[in-house]
């Protein structure tokens, strides 16, 4: 059997065939299908507008960008994500603050997140950086009445959650990235994600003087638009740069691929689905290994299948002797070298350091096979009867 990793992109002919179309066009960048994919991805999400971006880092970057972090200023965040999340705050010379995971969901504690904040000063805290980790939906409602008195702003990051959704207290069903309760989300479309553009991003806002801030950011600052300019025209071809931004522009090519993608979405969710459901049957009641708990109000969109294993490394080593390449995700950003620089969190982050000590993510793919799945479990097992 070929080698199963944890995560892959599928591309079929029509993708291929989309990307061709723009090959063979005049326009390879700052065409046309850039702002079909953001009104198709957008309109998908439920939110009232979309800006692609050339990566969720970059989306990430231009939306703290644009709520205006100020040097030194603080936003919490969790430290069970990818680097980029936090990052995005030291772009701009913010100081970052984690707030410990909950260990059933290892989303952000939001009761944590409350204590830290009642015993918070006055306007400590700009925002707050929330992450729907593996695809499962953090309360974002709950979230909002919690930060609300304080005057954080909200950025769901929603790199793994396309799809995933949840029941509000009203019992209405919103999407991830509807920015119902947040400010923005940003999602990514790197090939391990649900859709994706090769690399690629998203921005949804349902607040306007953001998404224009974050077009002109998107650009160098730059407008081509008559009616917002600060200095006369010299005529057709004057622009002018209104503030320093930069290119994090995505290009017609991936926008062709994620528009193809997307239309195939619903497929792609379906099938994760399935495995997911396949993997917590299977592997329920193993001796020393446990399965994430679910909640009906949450609706998973399983970019990850994350499980805890005691001995996890033996098992990691013991699949990948089998050609099942399952893998670790994430290494808390606070034991990262840079963060450890910056700040000791060991001892305020117990849950987060015991989740990385336990975590493994099983390969999680539309296009994994029933055969696959089935060695999967097999060996995984295997190595508990050993
Ligand atoms: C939670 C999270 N945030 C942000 C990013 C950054 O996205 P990109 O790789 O598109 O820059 C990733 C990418 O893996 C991620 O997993």
């Amino acid at each position: 059997m070929e080698p199963i990793p944890y995560a892959k992109q599928f591309v079929d002919e029509d993708d291929i065939e989309a990307v061709v179309k723009v090959l063979r066009s005049s326009h390879l960048t700052q065409g046309s299908k850039v702002t079909e994919f953001e009104a198709l991805f957008s309109s998908y999400v439920d939110a009232s507008y979309g800006l692609a971006v050339s990566s969720g880092t970059a989306g990430l970057h231009l939306a703290v960008k644009a709520l205006g972090l100020k040097p030194g200023e603080k936003v919490l965040t969790t430290s069970n994500t990818f680097v980029a999340t936090a990052n995005s705050v030291l772009y701009e010379k913010g100081q970052i603050d984690f707030v410990d995971i909950d260990p059933k969901t290892y989303l952000m504690d939001l009761g944590k997140l409350e204590e830290k904040l009642a015993r918070s000063k006055p306007g400590e805290f700009k925002g707050v950086i929330v992450v729907d980790f593996g695809g499962c939906p953090i309360d974002l409602e709950r979230l909002a009445k919690i930060t609300h008195k304080f005057g954080l702003w909200i950025i769901e990051d929603a790199c793994h959650a396309l799809g995933a959704r949840f029941q509000d207290s009203k019992g209405v069903w919103q999407k991830t990235g509807n920015c119902k309760f947040a400010d923005v989300s940003v999602f990514s479309f790197h090939p391990v994600k649900h859709i994706t553009s090769g690399e690629g991003g998203l921005i949804t806002t349902n607040r306007k003087e953001l998404f224009d801030k974050m077009a002109l950011l998107r650009s160098h600052g730059i407008t081509k638009d008559s009616a917002l300019f600060t200095q006369e025209s010299h005529g057709g071809w004057y622009y002018e740069m209104q503030d320093l931004g930069y290119n994090y522009r995505l290009s017609d090519i991936n926008c062709a691929l994620a528009c193809s993608q997307l239309k195939k979405i619903d497929t792609f969710l379906a099938r994760r689905k399935e495995i997911a459901k396949f993997y917590n049957t299977e592997l329920k009641g193993l001796k020393n290994f446990f399965l994430a708990e679910t909640n009906p109000r949450f609706e998973n969109s399983y970019h990850l299948y994350v499980c805890r294993a005691t001995n996890r490394k033996a098992l990691y080593d013991y699949l990948r002797e089998r050609n099942i390449f399952s893998q670790v995700l994430y290494i808390p950003v606070h034991q990262q070298p840079y963060y450890r620089k910056i700040h000791n969190w060991n001892d305020v982050l117990p849950e987060t350091n015991k989740y990385y000590e336990s975590a493994l993510a099983l390969p999680m793919y539309a296009t994994l096979k029933d055969e696959e799945m089935q060695l999967i479990v097999d060996s995984i097992k295997s190595f508990y009867r050993s």
